[in-house]
């Protein structure tokens, strides 16, 4: 997962995207752009279709098989432990699905965490009476901290991201899944905010579930998103039955030979028509990109442009983030005074600086494409703009 060059940052890879020069796109939190190679391999996907004779019953398991096997090389898990779902809150759902609680135990989650790692969690605390916990924010931005105060012997089901998505606070999940086991909690991590940009590893973590949408840190396609499932929760039912999840699908012939047995794995809980000819290529090529940069790679890059951006905000105008010790490397959102100045944004894009406003924080989220350039294009702007 991590190689021996590990912590030397990447330089600027903008040349394998279509970003012009005078765009800075510092945006990867809310939707990543493509790289070349991946639209590519999309194109070639979507042509299939013209020819659908040429698709060949073997293509249904393929190209899935190979993307279940890079997935897995990402967090460390296994091919079998993964399935696909088309976004987080399908993920979310199956977890929901295959989890019983008591009216006496709790489910908890985040103030202000991502809706669809919540409303599944509201669902569930209404069909078995447990009680919805939210975290308050901490005044001193030590999640972990906050979270493990909220774990108890109640605790049925523990809901989180890896950093949060408005301003990237940063969770020890290595902690929190300790914390989990000793309690008997069922850990559910949305991963779709970090992912593919700071490194997660099954093993030591140790989730029941993580689910990931594919649009963001893993540079891939919209509609399209991954679902770990830990080897004591793949006996579980799945929230819809299709064809291909059954064993022997591959026989075509025989699929009404109606089986009651899945195939191996987490693949029971893989979503309908998850072959998907035209977008499972590009979450290949998407996928191969980010191995062969390396995640811990990815995340030194990172981690210095945003702490850049976070010490130039300080001193150039008093605008602070979340300390860098308690803020994931990838992940910036500017705190200022009295909230983001209401005509900030727009004039961010007027000048083709792309960044998000997201609570009460103005995020930035660079990724390999941005250069000292971007950089001071979004500065030349707010030395306009804030006062
Ligand atoms: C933390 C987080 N999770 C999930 C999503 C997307 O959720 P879904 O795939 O259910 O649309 C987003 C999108 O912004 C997000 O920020």
């Amino acid at each position: 997962m991590t190689g021996s060059n590990s912590t030397i940052p990447l330089p600027s890879q903008r040349h394998l995207f279509d970003i012009p020069d005078d765009v800075a796109f510092l945006n990867c939190a809310y939707i990543s752009p493509l790289p070349k190679a991946s639209a590519l391999a999309g194109e070639s996907g979507m042509r299939r279709k013209l020819r659908p004779w040429t698709i060949m019953p073997t293509d249904f398991f393929s190209t899935s098989e190979t993307v279940r096997v890079r997935f897995a090389d990402l967090i460390n898990a296994q091919a079998d432990d993964i399935a696909f779902a088309s976004a987080v809150s399908y993920g979310m759902a199956q977890a929901a699905h295959n989890i019983s609680l008591a009216r006496t135990q709790t489910i908890v989650t985040l103030a202000e965490q991502f809706p669809s790692n919540v409303y599944p969690w509201m669902d569930l605390a209404e069909r078995s009476g447990a009680r919805f916990v939210t975290v308050p924010r901490p005044p001193d931005d030590d999640w972990t901290a906050a979270l493990l105060a909220h774990i108890d012997n109640s605790t049925g089901v523990v809901a989180v991201p890896h950093c949060h998505w408005t301003d990237g606070g940063l969770i020890d999940l290595e902690a929190i899944g300790a914390s989990c086991r000793r309690v008997g909690a069922v850990l559910c991590v949305d991963g779709t905010q970090s992912v593919g940009a700071l490194p997660f590893d099954v093993k030591r973590i140790d989730p029941d579930y993580l689910a990931v949408a594919a649009y963001k840190w893993l540079l891939g396609p919209y509609s399209f998103g991954f679902l770990y499932v830990a080897p004591r929760r793949q006996n579980g039912r799945p929230i819809e039955h299709n064809w291909i999840a059954r064993r022997d699908s591959e026989d075509f012939a025989g699929l009404v030979n109606y089986r009651s047995e899945f195939q191996h794995g987490a693949r029971r809980f893989d979503v309908g028509e998850r072959s998907n000819f035209a977008l499972m290529p590009v979450v290949e090529a998407s996928l191969r990109l980010i191995m062969d940069w390396d995640v811990s790679r990815i995340l030194a890059a990172l981690t210095r442009r945003t702490e850049q951006i976070a010490q130039r905000a300080r001193t150039e105008f008093g605008v602070e983030s979340v300390p860098a010790d308690r803020r994931a490397g990838h992940y910036l959102g500017l705190r200022f005074r009295g909230g983001v100045p209401p005509e900030l944004p727009a004039r961010l894009a007027a000048e083709n600086v792309h960044v998000s406003v997201r609570g009460s924080a103005m995020r930035i989220t660079p990724h390999l494409w941005n250069t000292d350039a971007d950089v001071e294009k979004l500065f030349a702007v707010l030395k306009k703009g804030v006062r």
